[in-house]
């Protein structure tokens, strides 16, 4: 599976990528807001021959952002499919990722959802102190509908989609 936008590319994780998912998610200053990952290589490619189980059922896609020269630029999940509603999250970005690779990949991840999924909504959870995730959600239009001690949890709807990608859409 393979989504194309305008400078990269996402393409879901196969077996060759545990080194990096392995390497991606020990950046120390990078994945605090995330869960933690323990384990090997080795684990990790358990944990993808089991995610790749939930790919072929259509239950989660988990995808290696790319450049056009297929260098790996980071990493975004979409999983947890309700009934009108999608979620996403585990996204991670190289440091030196070109700086358009958040936007580019967020999009691409709600034309999936809700063009090519068909999904009416998509939710996430972003931890508190996470600020610059915070924001970026909020600039988009996705709204918090709830928190608890630990989490914002963000609601998109689709037809706010429909409306910001106008505005984005020197980035598709
Ligand atoms: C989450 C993550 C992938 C986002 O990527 P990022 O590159 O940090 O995203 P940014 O918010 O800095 O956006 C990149 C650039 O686009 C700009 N930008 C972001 N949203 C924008 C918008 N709506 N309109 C215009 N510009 C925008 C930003 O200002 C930034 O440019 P700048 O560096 O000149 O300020 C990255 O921070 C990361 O890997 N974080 C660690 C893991 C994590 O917390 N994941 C999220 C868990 S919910």
């Amino acid at each position: 599976m393979q989504l194309t936008g305008k400078n990269i590319n996402m393409r879901t994780v196969t077996l060759e990528d545990a080194e990096f998912i392995y390497l991606m998610r020990q950046n120390q200053n990078k994945t605090k807001y995330l869960s933690k990952v323990t384990g090997t290589v080795e684990s990790q490619k358990e944990w993808i021959k089991n995610y790749k189980e939930k790919e072929k059922e259509q239950k989660e896609f988990y995808f290696v952002i790319e450049s056009k020269s297929e260098e790996k630029l980071g990493l975004v999940r979409v999983y947890d499919f309700q009934d009108d509603s999608f979620c996403w999250g585990s996204w991670l970005i190289k440091e030196d990722a070109p700086k358009t690779t958040a936007i580019e990949s967020a999009l691409q991840i709600y034309e999936f959802g809700f063009y090519n999924l068909g999904f009416k909504k998509s939710h996430f959870d972003v931890r508190k102190g996470n600020n610059k995730v915070i924001a970026f959600h909020q600039r988009f239009g996705a709204k918090i509908i709830h928190e608890n001690e630990l989490d914002y949890f963000f609601n998109f709807e689709k037809s706010d989609y429909v409306k910001i990608k106008e505005k984005y859409k020197r980035y598709l």
